[in-house]
């Protein structure tokens, strides 16, 4: 077939020098050490990476409040593959990508009428979605899912939560939260109370804890204690760590308490569930023993564990965590996407 000449429609050197070679990525530039990052677990992170994110986030809080928005990642397309049930987590990233500029393919409440529906594979899906994309958050049920989809793609892979296992975005907004409102993290008392079983998000933030010089308690019903590898991985670091059933026994010392849902989904057995589901419900009487500074998390939803009445509580800062969630995104995708 012949083609005619086309008059160009764009100056791309123009366009490059405004906004950046697009293939930052693929030309392998490395400036933060996040570039072209999957970003699958905390173990990929250390106390520098930490640092340096939790520095861009202030700096995108900075930006937000003054200007609302930027054009760091016009042109940049994000999708969100959410296989499971979310609010915060796939707003918060999209708001994250359109507050930067870029814009958003969002398969989130709708997995049901997308092609997984008719059988296709994760990895299918995956390399399918990475033609029209720069970047791509995935939600899945199962474990080890975010890596099956990083190896099938050759884009960025962000786990927004793999089954039980881990949500370290989650816990990157969680730490970047106890720093902000306690201002360190080293040398705080850390209770973190519910399902320590199967809550991904209590999983991935012990984890990032052990780089830092802090004492663990965790408070749960015998059928929802800590796995024992991630016990195994804090009594390895000589944290001080000590289990409970009863959050009487910690409420007097912690610094933070991290509270969480018990993960009705994971339960092969409801009756099992129905038996555990109240153990624990913060209350104001119960913050009246608690320290004046320390502050109570949750990543949130809620289902009945923290009573309303503690909302107005000043140490109540789960909301104040939901809006680092955003700050903490925006930092991870100019991060990845070369543009930090
Ligand atoms: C958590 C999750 O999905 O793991 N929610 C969230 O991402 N903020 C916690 C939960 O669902 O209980």
């Amino acid at each position: 077939m012949e083609t005619t000449k086309l008059q160009p429609l764009f100056n791309l050197q123009e366009l490059e020098t405004k906004f950046g070679r697009n293939g930052d990525v693929a030309n392998g530039h490395k400036a933060n050490g996040l570039t072209g990052w999957d970003i699958l677990s905390v173990e990929q992170f250390d106390r520098d990476k930490l640092g340096y994110i939790f520095g861009r986030a202030e700096e995108m809080r900075e930006m937000v409040n003054r200007v609302h928005g930027v054009d760091l990642l016009k042109g940049r397309v994000l999708t969100c593959l959410f296989y499971e049930p979310s609010t915060r987590t796939s707003a918060s990233f999209i708001a994250a990508m359109e507050r930067l500029g870029g814009s958003v393919i969002p398969i989130t409440q709708g997995v049901q009428f997308s092609s997984v529906s008719k059988g296709e594979t994760l990895a299918d899906t995956i390399r399918t979605l990475e033609q029209y994309s720069d970047v791509i958050v995935l939600r899945h049920p199962e474990i080890g899912s975010a890596r099956v989809a990083a190896e099938a793609a050759g884009i960025p892979v962000i786990n927004a939560g793999d089954g039980p296992g881990e949500h370290p975005t989650q816990a990157l907004l969680d730490l970047f939260t106890i720093q902000e409102e306690m201002g360190r993290i080293d040398g705080l008392k850390i209770a973190m109370v519910g399902d320590l079983r199967f809550g991904r998000t209590v999983h991935s933030l012990t984890k990032l804890l052990l780089h830092f010089d802090v004492s663990l308690r965790f408070v749960s019903p015998e059928i929802l204690r800590m796995p024992l590898k991630i016990m195994n991985e804090v009594r390895d670091k000589g944290l001080n760590v000590r289990e409970t059933h009863d959050v009487a026994d910690v409420i007097e010392n912690a610094d933070v308490l991290y509270v969480t849902r018990v993960q009705k989904e994971r339960f092969s057995d409801l009756a099992q569930y129905d038996e555990v589901k109240d153990n624990y419900i913060i209350t104001p009487e119960l913050l009246e023993r608690a320290k004046q500074k320390m502050i109570v998390l949750h990543p949130l939803p809620r289902v009945g564990e923290i009573s309303p009445a503690v909302d107005s509580d000043p140490r109540a800062a789960y909301f104040r965590q939901v809006q680092n969630g955003m700050y903490i995104r925006m930092a991870l995708l100019a991060a990845v996407l070369g543009k930090a």
